[in-house]
């Protein structure tokens, strides 16, 4: 434990935030889909510390085996075969520490916002519901810390995930909090435990994303429940607002402009350990070809088109004015390939949304 501050020296300047809080004096369960989910989220709550064992060490040598996590093979190059064994393992266990890093601050994020939604929803059983959201998120903080803190350092936050929390810590309408927040951060984030998971052979980090991804699945549902049931109700303009205060978010966090800072937080990552990446990326650049040749077919649609989107059309903010936006900027962003020539076929590869979400973020089904 650290000294004890009031003022702290880790701590960022206030952000003014303008919620409404909302008193409700109806205690009677009154959307029974929310009331099931809160029994639910009752029920499955865990202790960090007790159930999972976290005397174990981390095998570092996974994160080595498992690629770096980005769309290139880097890894596969010639100058990264040529590089020592200790070089290459510090490079992704530091990589792994700042992919985490993300998910540790955005959960903190979701614990603020979850805080939040308990004041500013009007219905007694969202309140609940959110209590029991705000539980969680601590506890994926706790978990993302030390996981992190056996792992390597703590890195700053990415940019474009700060910008979005922002925006919806400071929304004064308690629907845009739930929109930012339960979908399309919860989506981005339950689609990337969900491949972490699935992918990582690393006992532990397995197992927390296990626990962790189980509870996300509940936060999206509650989303996806809560704001389907408001839409009808409101009139038009209100809707639009809420379809681009989610198309605003989904671009700021793929925005090519934004994967700039994630290609120089990995340069600032290779170099720390030693890399020469101009030597790094040259051969990548003569050997790209041959690396790509063999890449398995399958296209990863990415959380946006993968998941987000779905979820939008789910609970009726996916207008066709909107679908254009997201077409256009995707297209941008990832080329033709994987949004099709127009926005209807972009609207033909956008997926359903799995029918349980529990059983699709451990991989049970597609
Ligand atoms: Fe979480
Ligand atoms: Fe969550």
């Amino acid at each position: 434990m650290s000294e004890f501050n009031v003022v702290t020296e880790t701590q960022e300047p206030d952000l003014d935030t303008a919620m409404k809080v909302v008193y409700q004096w109806n205690y009677e369960p009154e959307v029974e889909e929310l009331r099931r989910l809160y029994d639910k989220a009752n029920e499955a709550q865990w202790i960090a510390e007790r159930e999972i064992d976290w005397d174990r060490p981390i095998d570092t040598e996974c994160f080595s085996s498992e690629g770096l996590g980005v769309a290139i093979p880097i890894e596969k190059t010639s100058y990264w075969k040529s590089l020592d064994d200790e070089i290459t393992t510090t490079v992704s266990r530091r990589t792994a520490a700042f992919r985490l890093s993300n998910f540790l601050h955005g959960e903190q994020g979701a614990l603020m916002v979850a805080a939040q939604l308990v004041n500013a929803v009007p219905h007694t059983d969202a309140k609940f519901y959110a209590a029991t959201q705000t539980m969680d998120e601590a506890r994926h903080v706790e978990v993302f810390a030390k996981y992190i803190d056996k792992l390597d350092e703590v890195r700053p936050i990415a940019a474009p995930l700060k910008d979005v929390l922002d925006e919806t810590l400071k929304t004064d309408d308690w629907l845009k909090k739930l929109v930012g927040m339960q979908i399309v951060v919860e989506g981005l984030a339950l689609y990337s435990f969900r491949e972490m998971r699935n992918l990582t052979e690393e006992p532990l980090l397995k197992e927390l994303l296990t626990y962790v991804a189980r509870d996300e699945s509940r936060h999206h549902a509650y989303g996806v429940q809560y704001v389907s049931r408001c839409i009808p109700q409101l009139t038009d303009e209100q809707r639009t607002e809420l379809e681009d205060f989610a198309l605003e978010a989904s671009r700021t966090l793929i925005d090519s402009r934004n994967n700039s800072t994630f290609f120089t937080e990995a340069l600032k990552i290779w170099e720390e350990a030693g890399i020469d990446s101009s030597a790094l990326l040259k051969s990548l650049q003569e050997e790209r070809d041959e690396l790509t040749r063999n890449a398995k077919p399958g296209r990863r649609l990415g959380p946006i088109t993968g998941f987000v989107i779905p979820t939008l059309r789910r609970c009726g903010l996916l207008s066709e004015r909107v679908a254009t936006h997201y077409y256009g900027f995707l297209k941008e962003n990832l080329g033709t390939n994987l949004v099709g020539d127009d926005v209807q076929q972009f609207l033909e590869i956008v997926p359903d949304l799995p029918e349980d979400t529990g059983r699709w973020v451990m991989g049970e089904i597609q």
